[in-house]
């Protein structure tokens, strides 16, 4: 089994908690992604350090000296991954617009994850918005990643209820609890090579799943 194992990357920005989440579902033998590489843009993201503990391989490419030249920046990414043998992306908590160029390079090979129930609140404080518009349901959405922002084929979702006396904390936590439980089994659905992409829809081609996994609380 090991030797099959997808080579994958976490790309974070900040805390990592979906990161670690995907480190402790991958120390099980069968779990078919072998996370090889933890990669940041920010020197100081907490995350790094978890991955260090774990033992996992880190690498930083601060985007500052880049100056706005993202074409450069997404250019050495690429050449670390490519360098580290990389087969798949996940991007948990990476706040850098990726160029098209990088994308297509890894299209249908790079998963994201995002706090909102998509194609609704795009882009930042979904849950806040999902607070002031008055929904009754919220959740998180794993996606492959296209070049328009947060508006990939759609791989799972996790829903849970908006109570009446949620904030934008109590409700971000209870979407990041089902975050952690979507994003480890998506990735290892796409690293197992049972999810297929045709067009705006995913097929997830496994028998012990009846065509969905979608999570709901
Ligand atoms: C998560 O809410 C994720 O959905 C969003 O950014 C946050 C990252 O949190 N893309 P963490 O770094 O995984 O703790």
């Amino acid at each position: 089994m090991s030797a099959q194992k997808k080579r994958t990357a976490i790309l974070i920005s900040g805390r990592g908690s979906n990161m670690e989440a995907i480190l402790a579902a991958a120390r099980a033998a069968d779990y078919p992604a072998d996370i090889a590489l933890v990669l940041a843009n920010k020197p100081d993201a907490k995350g790094l350090e978890t991955a260090q503990n774990a033992g996992i391989k880190t690498a930083v490419v601060d985007h500052r000296p880049f100056k706005g030249d993202r074409e450069a920046f997404d250019a050495e990414i690429h050449r670390i991954l490519a360098d580290n043998d990389i087969e798949l992306v996940v991007l948990a908590g990476f706040m850098r617009i990726l160029t098209a160029g990088f994308v297509a390079k890894w299209e249908d090979r790079m998963l994201n994850i995002h706090p909102s129930l998509l194609p609704a609140f795009k882009g930042l404080h979904t849950q806040q918005r999902a607070l002031d518009t008055g929904c009754r349901v919220a959740g998180c959405t794993v996606h492959f990643v296209r070049a328009d922002m947060d508006s990939g084929p759609i791989i799972t979702q996790g829903v849970v209820p908006v109570l009446d006396g949620d904030d934008e904390d109590s409700l971000t936590a209870r979407i990041l609890k089902v975050e952690h439980q979507i994003y480890p089994r998506a990735v290892a659905l796409v690293a197992a090579g049972k999810v297929s992409v045709e067009g705006m829809r995913v097929q997830i081609n496994d028998d012990a799943l009846d065509g969905s996994i979608a999570l709901i609380n």
